[in-house]
């Protein structure tokens, strides 16, 4: 067991900004593992092609799509919802494209956390209409009560409480993405 294991382990050059524990570094692991057995199953017959929402979604990305035991693809995109601030503006900026055709594939999306769903909802629409066969979506995180747009995610990891969290994949201002666990940000942003 390493340091990042510990649950109350915390990294000497966060711990300032970092409040308690959100989802362990093990907690997350295990969870991934568990969604990735069950996108194996589910898509057994067709494999997906994976599009991670850069940048909040890169860490789970790249433990997901190993977790899966399937010839899966992956494509990314990153969009702009929030700026350098901790609340969501509502305005969706596509970022980054996407580099392949969507038709007739069967797509997932990988995205970090599901807040407000309005990055999501925008996401849904803008890549529904490339005609993919089915269009699902796997979050790490759902804020609880937080959604103002109705949500049907096929996948979710861990729902949380409505706090700004940091830590695998998310940021504030881009630091604490290198982060294994998820922690609260209580520092100033
Ligand atoms: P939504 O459009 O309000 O659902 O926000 C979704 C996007 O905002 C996510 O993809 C994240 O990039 C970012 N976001 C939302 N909540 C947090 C958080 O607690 N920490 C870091 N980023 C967040
Ligand atoms: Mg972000």
């Amino acid at each position: 067991m390493g340091p990042h294991d510990d649950a109350n382990f915390t990294a000497h050059w966060a711990a300032h900004d970092l409040g308690e524990v959100v989802v362990a570094a093990k907690d997350v692991k295990a969870r991934v593992l568990e969604l990735g057995q069950a996108i194996t199953r589910d898509y057994a017959k067709n494999p997906p092609l994976l599009v991670c929402v850069l940048k909040g979604a890169v860490n789970f990305m790249a433990d997901l799509m190993r977790a899966i035991e399937l010839p899966v693809e992956i494509d990314f995109m990153a969009v702009s919802s929030y700026g350098a601030a901790t609340k969501t503006s509502g305005v969706v900026r596509i970022v980054k494209d996407l580099d392949v055709d969507l038709a007739g594939r069967d797509v997932l999306i990988v995205e970090d956390v599901v807040d407000s769903g309005l990055t999501l909802n925008y996401l849904r629409q803008y890549l529904g209409a490339r005609s993919p066969r089915s269009l699902e979506v796997c979050a790490l995180l759902l804020k609880e009560g937080e959604q103002r747009v109705e949500q049907d995610l096929k996948y979710v990891g861990f729902s949380i409480p409505s706090t700004f969290v940091v830590g695998y994949g998310l940021d504030v201002n881009e630091r604490y993405r290198n982060l294994d666990a998820i922690y609260t940000f209580t520092g100033q942003a």
